[in-house]
């Protein structure tokens, strides 16, 4: 088995970083292969909170060693400060950090172009750390990349081409001022100092891992429906976030993935703008917002909560080729009399379990519902058949619905109340 992946079914949050954990024991390596500081992992090291940005969050464990595979940004400032700061909770981490040198860079100007746009074009509710503009930069081939520092006529060239077009943006679509290029350019190359070291071509190292019998866990950011191509576009992410852009992205042949753990949250979340068919927007969206602390890692802004949908999660079991699925928090749904699951959404009178392609007909979906009835999560359950009758029912719906198998059952915040089935 070596290489598996471990990727969200939703909009992202769907608690991946606590099934990573559980997996430690499987893997030496652990890969993120797309996303930037947008995504973020909550880890507490010794009671004190350390969110994973940019480095995969696998790292926690000790012994493990961390890619940031071709396709990741990299935003130099803030990773110094995360990795600083998770060193300071006591986990050095620098040393057992690769970089590809491939990466391309987010800048001051994504950042500020990314905060203009949300105004200019209307909100998408992004996360303002810049992954739009800095993939748009990236995908028009006028990007600067980490390999790039390693020359100094590469550096000047990118990034006179990259601020050039950055500059054209700015002044034209905006009108602002062209960013400070000498002041930029330094600090840089001062950031590029901190992390020169890390620096690899990540696709020969996972390869050759791969040949030596090493054991690789993909880390995906973000989540299915926030994929570029396959998500609820415009709403969605700048990159691409399934089990398929994993191997792309980080450079290794599809059929080697062929364990893909789909994380699926009990109910659904979703931060920023875009559809969201079974949202509740009313007093008990706002419950399990409290009950399930629904409040962004990165941007601390309050989840919109809903339903679990099994329309939109079965479309993302199918484009992931997911082969099981974990479920993560289940004891938020703890204590209510009546439990709904979307099976199917009308749109347009019409009812269909397909997904929607056009925006419209996203917003114009309706969800349709079955009922179960609720359960009780007592005390710490040793094995899944200790589970509640009314739980066990609804686990089994969802697995004839998603003709996939749960394996991985999370009903609490601590690592032991994870049960494997
Ligand atoms: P961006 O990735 O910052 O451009 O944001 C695009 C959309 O993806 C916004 O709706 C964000 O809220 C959402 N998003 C980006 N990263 C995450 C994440 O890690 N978790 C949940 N939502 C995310």
């Amino acid at each position: 088995m070596p290489f598996f992946a471990v990727i969200g079914l939703g909009w992202g949050d769907e608690g991946k970083g606590k099934i990573i954990s559980v997996l430690s024991d499987e893997f030496d390596i652990v890969a993120r292969f797309q996303g930037g500081s947008n995504a973020g992992h909550t880890v507490y090291i010794k009671d004190k909170k350390v969110v994973f940005h940019q480095v995969p969050s696998g790292l926690v464990h000790p012994n493990k060693t961390g890619i940031m595979g071709p396709y990741e940004l990299i935003d130099m400032e803030l990773l110094i400060k995360e990795i600083n700061d998770i060193e300071k909770g006591g986990i050095n981490i620098k040393e057992r950090l690769y970089i590809d040198g491939r990466c391309p860079l987010v800048l001051p100007y994504h950042k500020f172009i990314d905060e203009l746009e949300e105004e200019k074009r209307g909100l998408l509710g992004t996360t303002k750390r810049g992954i739009g503009p800095a993939y748009s930069d990236f995908t028009a081939r006028t990007a600067l990349r980490i390999c790039d520092f390693k020359n100094d006529r590469d550096l000047n060239e990118r990034f006179n081409i990259s601020w050039e077009w950055n500059s054209i943006l700015l002044g034209g679509r905006y009108g602002q001022p062209p960013p400070d290029k000498k002041s930029i350019l330094e600090k840089l190359k001062k950031h590029f100092e901190f992390i020169e070291d890390r620096v690899i071509d990540t696709v020969e190292f996972i390869n050759k891992s791969d040949k030596n019998g090493k054991n690789i866990l993909i880390e995906g950011a973000q989540g299915a429906l926030l994929d570029i191509a396959l998500g609820t576009y415009p709403y969605v992410t700048s990159s691409h976030t399934t089990s398929g852009g994993a191997s792309s992205l980080l450079g290794i042949p599809p059929y080697k993935i062929n364990r893909i753990i789909g994380v699926l949250k009990a109910y659904a979340t979703r931060v920023g703008k875009g559809p969201f068919p079974t949202e509740c927007r009313d007093e008990f969206g706002e419950a399990l917002r409290k009950k399930g602390e629904e409040y962004g890692a990165t941007t601390r802004r309050p989840r919109r909560c809903g339903w679990l949908d099994l329309v939109a999660s079965k479309y993302s079991c199918m484009i992931n080729g997911v082969t099981e699925i974990a479920i993560t928090k289940i004891d938020v749904l703890s204590d209510i009399k009546k439990i709904k699951i979307c099976t199917a959404y009308e749109i347009n009178g019409k009812k269909t379990e397909a997904l929607p392609i056009s925006i419209s007909d996203w917003f114009n979906a309706k969800p349709v519902y079955e009922t179960f009835d609720g359960f009780e999560i007592k005390k710490d359950y040793k094995s899944f058949d200790d589970l509640p009758e009314n739980l066990k029912k609804i686990i089994k719906f969802v697995e004839e619905y998603l003709n996939t198998p749960v394996k991985i059952i999370s009903i609490g915040k601590e690592k032991s109340q994870i049960l494997f089935k």
